[in-house]
């Protein structure tokens, strides 16, 4: 765990325009000041980002967000007095404090303010808004441990402050309101029924956006191992034929379900909570175990389900092969 005098270290890196890593309640992220356009730039250039992506600005408390915004409608109010600090991010039109280095040149913003004690307290001390996405590089699996982000971006990054383990284990809940109609961007620690239950409307999860969200694009959050969604009447079969043709494969599969000998077993508990919580390391787990295919039975339900429902169909999409 990191102490007082590596919070202290860390403000002075943010304010003279470095990076660092920075746990938050749902993943690490990279931190930089968001109004120092070259530290923003900096943070994309480490994680092999489009620069015409946008990041999430993450701020101490409502009151510094709406520093951010033009305009605080009622349902953001209501919204981040149910739901601040925690996992959720409201996008909203951007005030002249979030350059376009941040909004990729976007006319709104997306604003947070995080649950973890750490980052709340850098936050804090650091006075301004922080901008910080996921702590991998571009394309990855989010990291959820300070020696995730070590081990991914170790090398650029000197100093990655350990909040532990994170206990979300997903992203935010991205909700735009920035039009009309409320909408979740991208599902995450809160869910959609959650929102509705505070708005008094339906919250629906938006398709497709003219937005750039890259956590939208169908490849995304994805392990070097190939994954594949599978029902659990179908694992056995599909595990052996993979492992006949010699395929290195190793099965995410709840407990009740079996596996050929020779296939891999990893699991994560049945609570929704827990599986989310656990879902990244597992995947990098089975990464650094040398295996090629993931064979995974998607977990059923609403709530964060939704959200591992969401990256773990985004892990099985085709991606564009690299060199
Ligand atoms: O839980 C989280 O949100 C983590 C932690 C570190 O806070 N951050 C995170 O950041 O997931 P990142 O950059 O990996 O994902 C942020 C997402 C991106 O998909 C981005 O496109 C979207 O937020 N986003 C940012 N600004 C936006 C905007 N103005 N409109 C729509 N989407 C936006
Ligand atoms: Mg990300």
């Amino acid at each position: 765990m990191s102490n007082g005098t590596e919070l202290q270290h860390a403000v002075e890196i943010l304010r003279s325009g470095g990076v660092v890593g920075l746990p938050t309640e749902t993943v690490y992220g990279l931190a930089a000041d968001a109004t120092n356009e070259l530290a923003v730039r900096r943070v994309f250039a480490i994680k092999g980002r489009p620069a015409d992506h946008p990041l999430i600005v993450h701020v101490a408390d409502a009151e510094a967000a709406r520093a951010w915004v033009r305009g605080w409608p009622a349902e953001a109010e209501a919204l981040a007095a149910a739901f601040w600090p925690g996992p959720m991010t409201l996008v909203l039109p951007r005030s002249p404090l979030a350059s376009d280095a941040v909004t990729g040149g976007q006319d709104t913003v997306a604003v947070r303010v995080p649950g973890h004690p750490l980052a709340r307290a850098l936050l804090q001390a650091f006075g301004g808004g922080v901008a910080a996405p996921s702590a991998n590089r571009f394309g990855g699996v989010s990291p959820t441990t300070a020696a995730h982000v070590r081990a991914d971006l170790g090398q650029v990054v000197p100093l990655v402050l350990d909040g532990g383990p994170c206990e979300v284990g997903v992203e935010s809940t991205i909700v735009d309101l920035s039009s009309a109609e409320p909408a979740v961007l991208r599902p995450g620690g809160i869910s959609p029924e959650q929102l509705s239950a505070v708005l008094g409307r339906p919250v629906p999860v938006r398709q497709s956006s003219s937005v750039r969200v890259s956590g939208s694009l169908a490849s995304h959050y994805a392990p070097r191992a190939g994954v594949e969604l599978v029902g659990a009447g179908a694992v056995r079969t599909r595990a052996s034929a993979l492992r006949d043709q010699g395929v290195k494969v190793a099965g995410l599969v709840p407990d009740s379900v079996g596996l050929p000998a020779g296939v891999g077993r990893f699991f994560l508990p049945d609570s929704p909570t827990g599986y989310a919580r656990g879902l990244y390391a597992a995947l990098r787990d089975i990464d650094a175990a040398g295996y090629e295919r993931i064979l995974v039975v998607e977990p059923e339900g609403g709530g964060v389900s939704l959200a591992v429902q969401d990256r773990l169909r985004r892990a099985a999409a085709p991606r564009p092969r690299g060199p």
